[in-house]
């Protein structure tokens, strides 16, 4: 389906931005981003142009894995804020006209959830069966072979009662048993908390990972080697048939998206699911054969492409042809678990890749401080504070480089936190030219051109609602690709190389450029003959035919 304006709703037209809560502003000077701190943030959130804020977990946490390991899922961590504030948050959001979905971590809770306490108490608590428990194997060794995604074994032994607990991610996150009905009615019960407080939807974390086989039978291995999203060292030697993803996933999605719906009478409320899988036929079940269950699954093509239009095609296209009827697409370059664009790719080509994210069909998401083109911070190991970098070393999974401090302005701390106070992780040594402040007012600086691109999609439904199509042509160093709705036409051309390209493109009207990358051109041009300067990008309105 190719929905018009019209039809499409506010998590479809619009553009989300994630937030994460430790590193955008830090308003009571403890070196951490707070909830107020964001309110703060919002009329320039407004301005931007972004449509949704999402909120990596703001819960109470040891942050063990910080905030992904949750001790109570219906309150605010005291370091980011009370109630009243998130409250406050809603409301200030709400009468800007933005939308706000925060982050819901069913997988597994914290270790000190009091949850997981009366479970490890003994082994007939009530709350035993909440989380997998189980006996050594005969021969004393653990009960299956899966794996930890942070490294070792998701075995760990509890001595006083003498069994193994699962843990996919940390040993802090204990997996919770959603095939015991009273863990998934506190959790559903944990989202209409919000939801009556709210919120406009929920980014689910690792969606995929609750439903693991009821036998807990061995992974095979994964003889292939093949690396998923990013390298995994050793959790990539076995295939994840059964510690992830059991078909019952879909049921679960099912009376997820049930509750949702009840709650969506004044405007629908939304979920999107972080599903780290790459074939597209696979991942798009979790849309729903009926399109009832997650909104859209996030789709992670575009953050292990290879910067080359052919691996970006590819994505587009595979993921294009594997919609189910009806469904949305979505696109991402980059999350709290990714290294920055910036970083991968340059700081021109992220300006092109911004537009590429801001002018395909579907839903996009930017990445905190992506607009002002921030990049990974190198963190000496003394700094270093994610547990995945600390555990498994030498490939580079740590993920401190893209969390540091938003800049702001000029001043020491880059208007995160107060000159003087020591930041939870260093503040990039260049923000005195990559900041808020310096760029707001620059015509050239990467911000402006965030800002007019994104005002360029709202007001345009071609590229917000509008049919999509690849330009076929025979350069290999571009994308060229046009979005159409109602008659009007839009092309986009995006140069993936650092040399100049020269386009003949099978277009046979003219057109006028209304927003290049370097932002210094607004001419009229000719698709047939087409120049684009090397890493150079350019949103064409077509004349009409
Ligand atoms: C995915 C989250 O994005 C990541 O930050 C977290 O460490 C794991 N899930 C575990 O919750």
């Amino acid at each position: 389906m190719q929905p018009n304006s019209n039809e499409t709703l506010w998590w479809q037209r619009g553009v989300i931005y994630q937030i994460y809560p430790r590193s955008f502003k830090d308003n009571n000077n403890d070196g951490i981003g707070d909830l107020k701190g964001v309110i703060t943030k919002l009329d320039y959130l407004s301005e931007l142009g972004i449509d949704t804020l999402w909120l990596s977990p703001i819960y109470p946490s040891p942050m063990a894995d910080f905030g992904y390991d949750v001790s109570d899922y219906c309150d605010i961590n005291p370091m980011f804020g009370t109630l009243a504030d998130f409250d406050t948050l809603i409301k200030e959001a709400h009468q800007r006209g933005l939308y706000v979905i925060i982050d819901f971590v069913p997988n597994h809770s914290s270790d000190q959830h009091p949850w997981f306490v009366e479970s490890r108490s003994s082994r007939n608590n009530p709350k035993r069966n909440w989380y997998f428990w189980e006996d050594p194997k005969e021969d004393g060794s653990l009960p299956n072979n899966w794996l930890s995604v942070f490294g070792g074994p998701a075995w760990e032994w509890d001595e006083t009662t003498q069994q193994y607990y699962l843990h996919s991610f940390l040993k802090e996150q204990p997996d919770l048993n959603w095939r015991n009905p009273e863990v998934k009615q506190a959790m559903f019960d944990a989202i209409q908390f919000w939801l009556e407080r709210d919120v406009d939807g929920f980014r689910i974390d690792v969606a995929h990972y609750i439903m693991k086989d009821p036998h807990l039978s061995d992974n095979p291995p994964n003889l292939e080697k093949t690396i998923g999203f990013k390298p995994m060292g050793e959790y990539d030697s076995q295939l994840h048939v059964n510690d992830i993803g059991h078909r019952d996933i879909h049921v679960v999605m099912r009376e997820f998206r049930a509750l949702l719906d009840r709650y969506s009478t004044s405007r629908p409320r939304f979920s999107v699911g972080e599903i780290h899988i790459f074939d597209w036929a696979k991942w798009a079940t979790y849309y729903g054969e009926k399109l009832d269950e997650l909104h859209m699954p996030f789709n992670f093509g575009f953050i292990g492409a290879a910067w080359n239009p052919q691996a970006f095609q590819k994505v587009i296209e595979g993921v294009e042809g594997a919609l189910p009827q009806g469904a949305w697409p979505n696109y991402v370059l980059g999350n709290h678990d990714e290294h920055r664009i910036a970083s991968r790719i340059g700081p021109e080509s992220a300006r092109t890749a911004m537009m590429l994210l801001l002018t395909l069909r579907g839903t996009p998401t930017i990445y905190y401080g992506d607009e002002i083109g921030m990049h990974d911070v190198d963190i000496p190991p003394e700094l270093e504070q994610d547990p995945w970098g600390k555990n498994v070393q030498g490939i580079g999974v740590g993920r401190d480089p893209e969390r540091t401090p938003m800049q702001w302005d000029t001043t020491p701390n880059a208007g995160f936190s107060a000159p003087g106070v020591q930041t939870w992780l260093p503040v990039a040594d260049d923000y005195t030219e990559i900041n808020v402040a310096s760029q707001r007012n620059d015509p050239n600086s990467t911000l402006t051109f965030s800002r007019r691109l994104l005002a360029l999609r709202r007001a345009t439904p071609a590229l917000h609602a509008g049919k999509y199509s690849t330009v076929q042509q025979a350069n290999g160093q571009c994308l060229v690709y046009l979005r159409e709705y109602q008659g009007e036409q839009w092309l986009v051309a995006l140069n993936f190389s650092s040399e100049a390209q020269d386009l003949h493109l099978p277009i046979n009207q003219g057109g006028q450029i209304v927003l290049s990358t370097r932002l210094d051109r607004e001419e009229s041009v000719n698709p047939n003959s087409l120049h684009l300067r090397g890493n150079e990008g350019c949103i064409i309105k077509l004349a009409d035919n």
